[in-house]
């Protein structure tokens, strides 16, 4: 709930602290703005610009949380869990504070909170589908509509723990929020994810090149800690899993309908696809 966390929430045109009001029907800062919580639980926190896109659709959120459900990205969602359960026991905090960016439907962030005893989840996603759905995933879990790209609505140092699953990044940002030992745990699609599926169905690849673009961003702001992790498995997909990934991915944005479900209605009962994305942790740059 917001009232777990709204002691490290900040105004987002000034970064002033916020706290709750009217019976957290409100959220207003030190500097008198007002910020209302919608009646799902969850508040916009976008400065003088507004938020300039959308994000997910409300379908894209539905078939992710299909998806999800079914437990296909099982060694994502456990790795990250694990990596955040180590960042935080050296943060030695008695509440940790753990933040999603780009949280989605709240799927990881809700299994890292019930993993670490006392730990705080703040998910932050652009889109409000989603932030419906992040509100209600945990009862740890505030939940926030921001775009990172504009900046953190978050205290400087605050957050203990950071994680980004395949979602965008504001390392500049990350640092900021990040408390002196805090990481960022951030996991990037490989070349070769869910490829299996490219060819049958007309979908987008994994662009090359994302974990180099991630190091050149990242420089000057965060430093990696160690080596990238590779996390390579296989996944069997029925035909149903297949065309909720599909609609939960970017390629949803490009394809027809109608096309993609004549394409899935002629592959065969089940296909073996490989999961492949890399960790990569991050302290704030000295
Ligand atoms: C590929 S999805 C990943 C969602 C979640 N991490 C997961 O893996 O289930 C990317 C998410 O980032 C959100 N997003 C896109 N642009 C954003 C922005 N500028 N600021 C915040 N969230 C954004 C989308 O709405 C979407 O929920």
């Amino acid at each position: 709930m917001l009232s777990d966390i709204v002691d490290v929430l900040a105004d987002p045109i000034d970064l002033s602290p916020l706290r709750g009001a009217d019976d957290f029907a409100r959220l207003v800062s030190e500097t008198g703005h007002s910020y209302d919580v919608a009646r799902q639980g969850y508040v916009t926190l976008a400065g003088g610009r507004g938020l300039n896109h959308e994000g997910d659709s409300a379908d894209m959120v539905t078939a992710r949380e299909l998806f999800l459900s079914q437990g296909h990205f099982a060694p994502f969602v456990e790795t990250v869990t694990e990596r955040v359960a180590d960042a935080v026991e050296k943060s030695h905090a008695a509440e940790p504070v753990v933040l999603e960016v780009g949280a989605g439907t709240g799927y990881y962030l809700s299994h890292t909170l019930d993993s670490i005893a006392g730990s705080r989840g703040v998910g932050i996603d652009i889109s409000t589908p989603a932030a419906k759905l992040l509100s209600k995933a945990h009862p740890r879990i505030g939940a926030v509509v921001a775009d990172v790209w504009e900046g953190l609505p978050l205290r400087d140092g605050t957050v203990d723990a950071l994680t980004v699953v395949f979602a965008p990044r504001n390392p500049a940002e990350f640092a900021r929020v990040l408390s002196d030992n805090g990481e960022a745990i951030i996991l990037v699609a490989d070349t070769g994810h869910l490829d299996e599926l490219r060819a049958p169905l007309g979908i987008l690849g994994v662009e090359e090149g994302k974990l180099e673009r991630l190091l050149q961003t990242a420089a000057g702001h965060l430093e990696m800690i160690g080596e990238p992790e590779l996390i390579e498995f296989p996944i069997r997909l029925d035909r149903d899993s297949i065309a909720a990934q599909v609609g939960m991915s970017p390629s949803a944005r490009h394809l027809d309908p109608a096309q993609l479900r004549a394409n899935v209605a002629e592959l065969p009962d089940y296909l073996d696809v490989t999961g492949r994305a890399r960790l990569v942790r991050f302290t704030k740059a000295s």
